[in-house]
């Protein structure tokens, strides 16, 4: 299957390739109950804009929010569950599959083969209240396999769960390395029920290659942090946290006490060069409100944001930047990550790690 049209596409309808993104992986493009009905949504991921519905059996769908025709969006047609009919001349793609099943110009005498013309379109998938797309890179056929998109990690029958979104004006290596950076918390996030600046200490974590990432291993989570010391007194167990990042931009978080277990994960979802968004979901089945746990997260997004607002200001001016260890070897690792996916996509060949085995790392924060 080719997700891009079968037609010729110009190199303009194609992002320039310096643009930074990693292709061939999932992202999430929107939230799932922004689809309702036979209704059209739109989004953008990596630049493509996308316009994405819900067939009447309930699959999710998205196409390249662009008519082959004459590239008018298709989200200005309409969808009746199967087809999706542009506002323009009216021909009609099944939304699935993106192929073209009717042109209602040609006439009998015609021999234009209607099933061979596709909209771009792309694998979509439903998980944790978002829509998946799998991004393919411009002008690449599908891959025969592809991994099931990404879902979040829950440990009972019974929790709750919440999403929040919050827009960065980065380019997506800057929203991803200011989500690991371990030395901004005492500066950024300091707050009387977090923790303070005077709180600052000797910090040592152990990491560990996995696929496509790093682990930071389990381990007790901070003694500065309230929260965790409340979650203590509650279980009486200890608390462990396990943190991973993965490529191409997901960071996970599993803390474990007891019977009791809190999950999250934030994606940073590259929407165009300049702009990307943290996708937060949690899901816990601690007595926690879900009101309570907003508002403190949305407080944290908001610190973040409010500091890559700053930072983008700077960024206009192209400054040298530095990366020092051991507080931005995540970073690093990221780059050298994202460096090493790139060539191995490159040459076909397998993908390098750019870490050895283990290793400890030693901040302040
Ligand atoms: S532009 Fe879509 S049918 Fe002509
Ligand atoms: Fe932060």
């Amino acid at each position: 299957m080719n997700s891009e049209s079968g037609a010729e596409r110009d190199s303009a309808e194609t992002p320039a390739a310096d643009a930074g993104f990693l292709w061939d992986f999932w992202y999430p493009a929107l939230r799932s109950t922004k689809i309702r009905g036979n209704e059209l949504a739109t989004a953008m991921l990596l630049e493509i804009p996308l316009v994405l519905g819900r067939t009447k059996d309930g699959k999710a769908f998205a196409m390249r929010d662009s008519c082959p025709h004459r590239g008018i969006p298709l989200s200005y047609g309409r969808f009746d569950g199967t087809t999706l009919e542009c506002s323009y001349h009216g021909w009609r793609f099944d939304g699935c599959s993106g192929r073209c099943v009717e042109i209602p110009s040609l006439t009998s005498q015609d021999k234009l083969k209607v099933e061979r013309i596709f909209a771009g379109h792309f694998p979509c998938e439903e998980h944790d209240g978002y829509v998946w797309v799998y991004m393919n890179a411009p002008r690449t056929r599908l891959p025969e396999t592809i991994d099931a998109a990404p879902e979040l990690k829950t440990f009972s029958a019974n929790y709750k769960i919440t999403h929040l979104e919050c827009d960065l004006p980065s380019h997506i290596d800057h929203g991803i390395i200011g989500l690991m950076d371990p030395a901004h918390g005492p500066f950024v996030h300091q707050s009387w029920f977090w923790r303070s600046r005077k709180s600052i200490h000797d910090k040592e974590k152990k990491f560990e290659p996995i696929p496509n990432g790093f682990r930071m291993s389990p381990h007790s989570p901070s003694t500065n942090s309230a929260p965790y010391q409340v979650l203590k007194r509650m279980t009486g167990a200890p608390v462990t946290t396990t943190i991973d990042f993965v490529l191409p931009n997901l960071r996970t978080e599993e803390i474990r006490s007891g019977k009791y277990w809190f999950s999250s994960r934030a994606a940073v979802t590259p929407v165009r060069r300049d702009l990307c968004r943290i996708d937060f979901v949690a899901a816990w089945n601690l007595p926690l409100p879900v009101g309570i746990f907003r508002m403190f997260a949305k407080k944290f997004l908001r610190q973040d944001q409010e500091t890559m607002i700053q930072q983008a200001e700077g960024l206009k001016h192209n400054p040298r930047l530095m990366l020092i260890d051991d507080a931005d070897r995540p970073a690093k690792w990221y780059f050298g990550l994202k460096a090493n996916r790139l060539e191995s996509r490159r040459n076909g060949t397998p993908m390098v790690h750019p870490m050895d085995g283990p290793v400890t790392l030693r901040w302040r924060s």
